[in-house]
């Protein structure tokens, strides 16, 4: 996602929204409806209380579509996997900087692997804590519910924490994206905007919208557009 513009909305539905029994097409309905990145949600059972889905299942999707597979690693120890992810298709990586391990040297790996980087926290960590890690990354993710399931609603009291990450990231001087995650949708897109994200991860707002999933991109995208 290195490649990818800073300075406009970036639309990245969360295919655990998405109809499981047919997620190929779904993805396929996503890319068409005008997605800019597909959201890959990946939980472990131990990291957060569900299961979602392995490497096998991004393999099997990864053909459906050119679009940047954003992959979010709701891992214990995200280390064990890399390497399978990153074989399975991923374009980017996310890791929590709750998880174990040597957070340094898996974006290395990451980076190694040609894909790009990314840092998130669960709502309840300080912004401060991503501080070691501003000049590894290539994007910020703020979660704007507990992270671990699909359909939560939107966090508000998280706004302040987008904003105070978005001075932080400006203070670096670096290119870096800012995402926000959970509960994401027309309500409420124009606030996280304001607040400095410009990459929008929706589920639910998006797979499961009732007209469908390009009403539901077509809806955000209005939605985002700053005022
Ligand atoms: C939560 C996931 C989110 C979630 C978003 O752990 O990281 O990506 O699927 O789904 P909605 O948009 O339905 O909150
Ligand atoms: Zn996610």
């Amino acid at each position: 996602m290195r490649h990818l513009p800073t300075d406009r909305v970036l639309l990245a539905p969360s295919i655990l929204a998405a109809d499981f029994c047919h997620l190929g097409d779904s993805i396929a309905a996503a890319a068409s409806g005008g997605a800019d990145i597909i959201h890959v949600d990946i939980m472990d059972g131990h990291f957060v209380p569900n299961l979602s889905m392995g490497p096998a299942i991004v393999q099997a999707v990864r053909p459906v579509t050119s679009l940047p597979f954003d992959v979010h690693l709701m891992l214990s120890e995200p280390g064990r996997y890399l390497a399978a992810f990153i074989d399975a298709g991923a374009d980017h990586i996310t890791l929590h900087v709750e998880s174990e391990g040597n957070l340094a040297e898996l974006f290395d790996q990451i980076r190694s692997a040609g894909c790009s980087t990314g840092i998130t926290l669960r709502p309840g960590t300080p912004a401060i804590s991503l501080a070691p890690y501003l000049s590894l990354v290539d994007l910020v993710l703020v979660m704007t519910v507990e992270p671990g399931f699909g359909g939560q609603s939107f966090m508000a009291a998280q706004l302040s924490k987008v904003s105070e990450i978005k001075a932080m990231i400006d203070a670096t001087g670096r290119t870096i994206h800012l995402e926000v995650d959970g509960g994401i949708g027309p309500g409420n897109a124009a606030q996280v905007v304001a607040a400095g994200a410009n990459v929008l991860v929706a589920g639910s707002s998006v797979f499961q919208a009732a007209g469908g999933v390009a009403a539901g991109i077509a809806a955000l995208r209005a939605a985002a557009q700053p005022q």
